[in-house]
């Protein structure tokens, strides 16, 4: 990666993103993303709908309380007029940088005509694009996918008009929204828009290893590289990629003690962060990720979900790590 992204006065530390994720991406997780290298996170979309503004799930959302670095935060809409409103609804909540969601092909997103399925119409982008821009005075980013089917890959003429409404960088998942989540994301289109406009780019889908990072970097010449999916249980990969993509060589994997520390520090703050048994139980879905690759991982999981104190999740966990510590060290005397 050439030099960091600037997104209006901001200049990121790297160009590594943690790419949003609503029901994933909440405050504990881009901490503990932000604190294994990313260069910025972005909250889980907000709808433009006032309506729900009010409510505990959205509340949550908004939440930025002693949050570190640039607080980008993603909004999600199609009425021009609303998502203005949410813009600058967010701004004074604290948001430092305005993202706008047309990447998601959520139904519940998209039976609004809201998320990926606006970049069928390229003149309501136009509009919310225009609106948004000019209802705050913090950069504006968008996300958006190639296309909205295979037949219709319109991601360059919509960079063009991010560009031309002053949209501060770009990310771009390369699938369709058509794709959902099927096959493999493919980064020609990609490519294509990055020589199309002169604002960042920021390449995005299936980035799960340092070697992915550096062929999608290099087939893209993307300025950024967003990443999801593989931060789940992985807040690590970002520091991953930074080292692999310097020093070109992997680093080792991180020691069981130190992923033990991390889980327990990420957990423990979910559980501070949503108190109560809603604590416990989104404390289960991350723990489900970090210890996946475990062979242990499936049977402790069942033990794990049928824990319902905050305190004993965290004692499960520490017994977990340490049987697999003993399990290494006696299979490597
Ligand atoms: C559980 C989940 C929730 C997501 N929520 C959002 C969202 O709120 N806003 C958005 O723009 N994209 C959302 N996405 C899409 C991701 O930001 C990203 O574009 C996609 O997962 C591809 O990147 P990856 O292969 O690195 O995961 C979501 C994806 C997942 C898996």
């Amino acid at each position: 990666m050439n030099s960091p992204i600037q997104i209006g006065a901001y200049s990121l530390e790297n160009n590594l993103m943690l790419a949003p994720m609503a029901g994933v991406t909440d405050r504990p997780f881009r901490q503990m993303c932000k604190q294994m290298g990313a260069g910025l996170v972005v909250s889980e979309m907000l709808s433009s709908n006032p309506k729900v503004w009010h409510t505990e799930k959205s509340k949550m959302r908004m939440d930025h309380t002693g949050e570190h670095g640039v607080r980008s935060v993603q909004i999600a809409g199609s009425d021009p007029n609303l998502m203005a409103e949410a813009a600058q609804f967010n701004v004074n909540n604290g948001a430092q940088i305005i993202d706008i969601n047309m990447g998601c092909p959520a139904k519940k997103v998209n039976k609004k005509m809201a998320g990926s399925a606006l970049l069928q119409y390229p003149e309501i982008v136009e509009e919310i694009l225009d609106a948004v821009v000019n209802s705050v005075d913090v950069p504006v980013t968008l996300k958006i996918r190639t296309g909205w089917d295979t037949d219709n890959r319109n991601g360059v003429q919509i960079a063009k008009l991010a560009q031309q409404y002053n949209i501060q960088s770009l990310a771009v998942h390369g699938r369709t929204k058509a794709c959902m989540y099927k096959g493999n994301a493919e980064y020609d289109t990609i490519r294509a828009i990055k020589r199309a406009v002169e604002i960042p780019v920021i390449a995005n889908g299936d980035i799960t290893t340092p070697e992915k990072a550096k062929y999608v970097l290099q087939h893209t010449n993307a300025d950024g590289l967003m990443i999801g999916r593989g931060a789940q249980g992985n807040p690590w990969i970002f520091r991953e990629i930074l080292h692999y993509l310097e020093h070109g060589e992997r680093l080792p994997e991180p020691e069981l003690t130190e992923q033990c520390t991390v889980m327990l520090e990420h957990v423990s703050n979910v559980h501070k962060f949503y108190g109560g048994i809603s604590g416990v139980r989104i404390a289960r879905k991350h723990v489900g990720w970090y210890i996946a690759k475990y062979d242990q991982g499936r049977s402790f999981r069942e033990h794990f979900n049928g824990i319902d104190d905050a305190a004993e999740q965290l004692d499960a966990l520490e017994m977990f790590y340490s049987r697999l510590h003993k399990k290494l060290v006696s299979s490597v005397a």
